[in-house]
């Protein structure tokens, strides 16, 4: 009897309905109060960051050359296909769980808990790395000043040069956390703010750089061909994370049907086009081998002289990583509240603050765990879990897409994802290619993690789960 009760237990769906009536019933303390503008702003604040500041000097100096532009062609492309595929769940389901709930109601249980156990990756590990790059930029900037913080204080254990901890790291993450401790408007606000100054910089790059651009920088344009045009999509991959952010954030949304698709996907759209132009004006202004790693923008407009608009970048940068945070420990956040409410972690996870109408518990457990794993561990040589794990996430996205069109036709849809099954199939086809491109290592640690994840389903989530008890009321029901 144990097997096909563990078989049944691992393939239970959430069913739509039950999802939307436990997302009305049990967050009916969620505050709503974001429109599709401030969505678009969030998914912005959340895409543009390290990505462009950093992994674009990454990509080009080491791999694409020129051709980045076509690197981030590729990977906008995949985003592209799986946002049109987010888009219809979101606006169908808008429940704070994003892919962990849309894999939930389509394939299962454990598919669900695996992706919501990988969207950390995607979130808390994203954040960390985020917030080690935030720690690198102030630390740039204040030597520019005149200001020398001490390694000791300023960097990890292992991230070379003798350093302690990442007390800079570890205090703007505590900074964000109380932000969003204290409510959905007030990060919004402060979102909107840094996106502002973000995008006023990003323009400035491209309409200032374009008067440096030495067209003789663009050849040779793909010196590794295609195979380095590839490795480069996806590193400058993790430039994209975050559009899907949006989703988390459903049941605060006045208008989730109509607001949630635009705000995916016009944030996608603005950051694409952003990206590309960016990425012409940088391997056209310096030539592609000389490309700084660390701050290649800031770098790029210092050598051609410009030392003021290389300031403003740098400080651009440290208010764009500022905000990539707040929606990266945001989404996090929502998808444990989501995964408690189910029971597949602990209740505690899914409380909401009496006044501030937040899901407290886990926004102070994710804010305290990602500071601390920025401080002391030196994450930025696992940042690239952080891909594999949003690529493994938006595959699953797209599948779902697929399968519930088939398993639940006649539900309402405000948004259809457009060429069902093809958008979906090439979604699919391109994040695993992208993941393919990933080392080998990032996979060993990929499938560790989902290993560990599957231990703490097998011993906790499945004794736990809520569905199952929803099951076991219903049968008794039908029995009396
Ligand atoms: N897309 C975000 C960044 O580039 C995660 O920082």
């Amino acid at each position: 009897m144990e097997n096909p009760t563990l078989k049944h237990q691992m393939l239970r769906r959430k069913s739509v309905a039950t999802l939307m009536s436990d997302a009305e019933t049990h967050s009916g303390g969620l505050k709503r109060a974001l429109g599709a503008l401030d969505l678009t702003l969030l998914g912005i604040g959340a895409i543009v960051g390290a990505g462009i500041f950093v992994l674009t000097g990454v990509a080009a100096a080491r791999y694409s050359g020129p051709a980045v532009t076509l690197s981030f062609v590729v990977s906008g492309f995949a985003c592209a296909m799986a946002a049109l595929c987010y888009a219809e769940f979101a606006a169908m389901i808008p429940v704070a769980g994003s892919a962990y709930s849309y894999s939930y109601a389509t394939m299962g249980e454990l598919v669900g808990w695996i992706i919501g156990w990988d969207l950390v990756l995607e979130y808390a590990v994203g954040a960390a790395a985020v917030a080690v790059g935030w720690s690198g930029y102030l630390h740039t900037i204040l030597k520019g000043v005149g200001i020398n913080l001490p390694d000791v204080i300023s960097r990890a254990p292992g991230a070379g040069s003798g350093g302690v901890i990442d007390l800079p790291a570890l205090l703007i993450v505590l900074i964000i956390t109380s932000v969003l401790y204290i409510g959905i408007s007030e990060s919004a606000r402060l979102n909107s703010i840094i996106v502002g100054i973000k995008l006023f910089v990003i323009g400035v790059v491209i309409v200032v750089g374009a008067f440096y651009v030495r067209p003789a920088n663009w050849s040779p344009f793909a010196p590794m061909g295609w195979s380095g045009v590839m490795k480069g999509a996806a590193v400058i991959f993790f430039a994209y994370i975050g559009f899907d952010a949006v989703s988390t954030a459903a049941e605060e949304v006045v208008n989730p049907n109509r607001d949630l698709p635009l705000g995916i996907l016009g944030s996608l759209f603005v950051c694409t086009a952003l990206y590309i132009l960016v990425a012409a004006v940088l391997t056209g202004m310096v030539p592609a081998h000389t490309i700084d790693m660390k701050a290649p923008l800031a770098s790029a407009f210092f050598l051609r002289g410009l030392n003021f608009v290389s300031g403003v970048i740098s400080l651009g940068a440290v208010a764009g990583l500022t905000s990539v945070l707040l929606v990266l420990l945001l989404g996090q956040s929502r998808i444990f509240f989501a995964m408690s409410r189910d029971g597949l972690l602990p209740r505690v996870f899914s409380r909401i603050h009496p006044t501030y109408r937040t899901p407290y518990i886990p926004t102070v457990l994710t804010g305290v765990a990602v500071g601390v794993t920025s401080a002391l561990l030196p994450i930025q040589e696992i940042a690239e879990l952080a891909n594999i794990g949003t690529l493994f996430a938006f595959v699953l996205v797209c599948f779902g897409v697929w399968i519930l069109r088939n398993l639940e036709p006649e539900l309402r849809r405000p948004f259809h994802t457009p060429l069902v099954p093809l958008v979906p199939i090439l979604g699919v086809v391109c994040c695993l290619y992208l993941m393919s491109s990933l080392p080998m290592v990032t996979w060993i640690r990929f499938v560790l993690w989902l290993v560990i994840g599957l231990a703490i389903y097998f011993s906790y989530g499945r004794f736990h789960s809520r569905v199952a008890g929803i099951e076991e009321s219903e049968s008794a029901a039908s029995a009396l």
